[in-house]
């Protein structure tokens, strides 16, 4: 996740100030981000993730071995407090093609409170679910952003370091809440800004580059479907046989909002942002609420939950799978 700026602009009474504030919600502001954080008022934001170039030096969070330690000692000395250092595995990274080093398969993300005693968020239930009831590490497997995802301009990559939406999807909904207000200030295509407003936070970007802030706009107006992300590029199955149901939900395979059914259609549950499933005022994971519905002391909800799939009606398992073969290419 992330953290930024002076430890002042986050540490905020919330809902006063937001209202109150004339916050440029939902807008790209062209220029330099260090400038343009001056003119927001103090106290207004939530969160902040901040993915700037890699050899640039300000306060960054998200970043490689180029620039980590260094960020990571500044945010110290600045009086923020490191919460995790999240290692982003890239499941499918670029070679070192010289072979005289290691293949680079991974970024640092920082995730800093304003100060050792600050309130911060953390959706632990939420990240614990969409990992499949097991508490969520801080290594996380995801693959770099490319195939439909990955934008284009006249067929060239729109942007050298377009980050994957599922990466964005993960940070927000594991340390924000719906309704906050989440700046990046490095916005670039827009990343931040298409998940932000898929999962009903609020955002503001910051860029300096306007071919960017085009792309961006357009994407955002066209609020690209989750299931667009993490498709055709990933880890293989080898090293990583285990998907949780949220996975599923994290890279798009089933969007928030889907009904799943059993065989019988005797129950229907709707999926969650967070991979936990709904029905009536019974509420789980797929598992849990598969057993609590049927009365049963367990249930396999991989076997057990069925969705629509392409006109067909599959269980969900099957999207499992195809998932799985998804990640292999
Ligand atoms: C690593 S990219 C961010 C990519 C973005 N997360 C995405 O998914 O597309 C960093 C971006 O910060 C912008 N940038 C660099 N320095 C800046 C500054 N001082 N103010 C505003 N934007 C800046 C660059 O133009 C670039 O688009």
């Amino acid at each position: 996740m992330a953290t930024v700026i002076e430890p002042g602009a986050l540490a905020r009474p919330a809902a006063a100030v937001k209202g109150a504030s004339p916050l440029p919600l939902g807008r790209i502001l062209e220029g330099d981000c260090v400038e343009a954080m001056g003119g927001l008022p103090a106290a207004s934001i939530d969160c902040v993730f901040a993915d700037p170039p890699y050899t640039n030096g300000a306060l960054w969070v998200i970043g490689s071995y180029h620039n980590i330690f260094r960020v990571g000692a500044i945010l110290q000395d600045l009086g923020f407090w490191i919460l995790n250092d999240i290692i982003w595995r890239k499941a499918n990274p670029m070679p070192n093609f010289k072979g005289t080093r290691f293949t680079n398969a991974h970024e640092t993300l920082i995730w800093a409170a304003t100060g050792e005693k600050a309130r911060y968020t953390f959706n632990y239930r939420a990240m614990k679910t969409l990992n499949d009831e097991l508490q969520m590490r801080s290594d996380w497997v995801l693959p770099i952003c490319g195939g439909p995802e990955r934008l284009r301009t006249n067929g060239v990559k729109a942007h050298p370091t377009q980050k994957p939406e599922a990466l964005l999807y993960r940070v927000m909904l594991a340390t924000t809440r719906r309704g906050d207000v989440v700046l990046d200030p490095f916005f670039g295509t827009g990343t931040t800004g298409a998940v932000a407003r898929r999962l009903g936070r609020e955002w503001i970007g910051i860029e300096r580059e306007p071919a960017y802030i085009d792309v961006a706009r357009e994407r955002i107006a066209a609020a690209l479907p989750l299931d667009e992300s993490a498709l055709t590029t990933m880890h293989s199955a080898r090293s990583a046989p285990r998907v949780a149901f949220g996975q599923l939900v994290e890279s798009g395979w089933l969007t928030p909002g889907t009904e799943l059914f059993d065989r019988r259609r005797r129950f229907v549950a709707t999926v969650r942002a967070d991979g936990s499933l709904a029905s009536g005022k019974a509420t789980g994971s797929i598992h849990g609420l598969g057993a609590q519905l049927q009365g049963a002391p367990s249930c396999n909800g991989w076997t057990f939950w069925h969705c629509e799939h392409e006109g067909e009606i599959k269980p969900i398992d099957a999207l499992r799978q195809l998932y799985l073969l998804a990640i292999e290419d």
